[in-house]
């Protein structure tokens, strides 16, 4: 039976699901597993709908492909993610998933393209290096073991308030972000109507996000989000007029102590396996690393 890629379609979800769930893939998938991963993903206004692609057998799917796209214009990048059930590797259908994929992340006006692999991935690794992919970047996946957490010491003149879904704390969230991201690796601004959109998405934990001010400035904040197998600090920033004071040490223990009244999974957080200022300071909370992805960009010729 010929295999058939069909476009994005809310009616595939159910066996999108299950194929998401395959061991294999599930292994680099993690954040889409279980009933409510998936729209959690889907509600994240990087995660283009139009790039989204499923390999059809017949009546069952047995592969997909999409893409985040991180900004606009020059500064905008994509990271391409492929999958094919184990029963149909090796047919060439990865690579043809990738290529349509690819197409419509240029579509979008985007040139950057990147792919990323959970470690170890041997088959991933492979393909990606056929692709024309090679290394860009390592990033770590920390845990922190289950236990006390100490708590914040919020350095004097900073207050801090959870989100009230207010337009104002909106735009103060928004705020907070760019100016803590504005140096970092590939950094695109975050637009208002970005923010809204996180916000707005059905499971979004508006208690587990936490501004820290100055006066009425917003200087940082720590984003917490659920997901099946884990809790997670999203994202967690100080803007550069309020670093080396020990905000982003109370911000983090804010929100592991947030993550472990909200969930008995493992707390985890992502980090730029670059971003020394970061890392040491997860590891003297107690973080350690559990995994690696690498992330990889696409240096040849498409
Ligand atoms: C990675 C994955 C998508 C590849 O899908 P696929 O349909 O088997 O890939 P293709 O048949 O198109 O392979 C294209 C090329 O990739 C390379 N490749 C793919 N799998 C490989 C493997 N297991 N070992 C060595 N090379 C491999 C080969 O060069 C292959 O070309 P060839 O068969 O002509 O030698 C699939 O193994 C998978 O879903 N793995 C789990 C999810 C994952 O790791 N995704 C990648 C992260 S986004």
């Amino acid at each position: 039976m010929p295999i058939d890629l069909r476009p994005h379609d809310p009616a595939h979800h159910a066996a999108w699901r299950e194929l998401l769930a395959e061991p294999s893939i599930a292994l680099q998938y993690d954040a889409f597993q279980g009933d409510g991963g998936l729209a959690h993903k889907l509600a994240d206004p990087h995660l283009r709908p139009e790039t989204i692609r499923f390999a059809f057998d017949g009546e069952a799917m047995v592969g997909f492909a999409f893409a985040w796209v991180l900004g606009s214009g020059e500064a905008a990048w994509g990271i391409l993610r492929v999958a094919v059930h184990p029963s149909h590797r090796r047919r060439g259908l990865g690579r043809t998933l990738a290529r349509e994929v690819s197409a419509a992340v240029t579509a979008l006006g985007v040139r950057d393209h990147y792919t990323s692999v959970w470690q170890p991935a041997e088959d991933g690794e492979a393909f990606a290096g056929s692709m024309g992919y090679t290394h860009a970047r390592w990033f770590w996946m920390m845990e922190r073991a289950r236990g006390a957490v100490p708590s914040p010491a919020w350095p004097a003149g900073i207050t801090v308030r959870v989100f009230d879904r207010s337009e104002a704390m909106l735009r103060d969230w928004n705020d907070a972000y760019n100016g803590s991201f504005i140096d970092h690796w590939h950094y695109v601004p975050s637009s208002l109507e970005n923010a809204r959109r996180i916000s707005e998405a059905p499971d979004f934990p508006a208690d587990g996000l936490a501004l820290a001010y100055r006066g009425t400035e917003p200087v940082g904040f720590c984003r917490c989000e659920l997901y099946p197998t884990r809790g997670e600090i999203g994202v967690l920033g100080t803007t550069r007029a309020a670093r080396g004071i020990g905000l982003g040490r109370a911000l983090l223990r804010w929100g592991v102590d947030w993550l472990e009244s909200h969930t008995t999974t493992p707390v985890t957080l992502l980090v730029d396996g670059d971003n020394e200022r970061a890392l040491s300071l997860y590891r003297s909370e107690g973080f350690e690393v559990r995994r690696t992805r690498r992330v990889l960009q696409e240096t040849a010729a498409r």
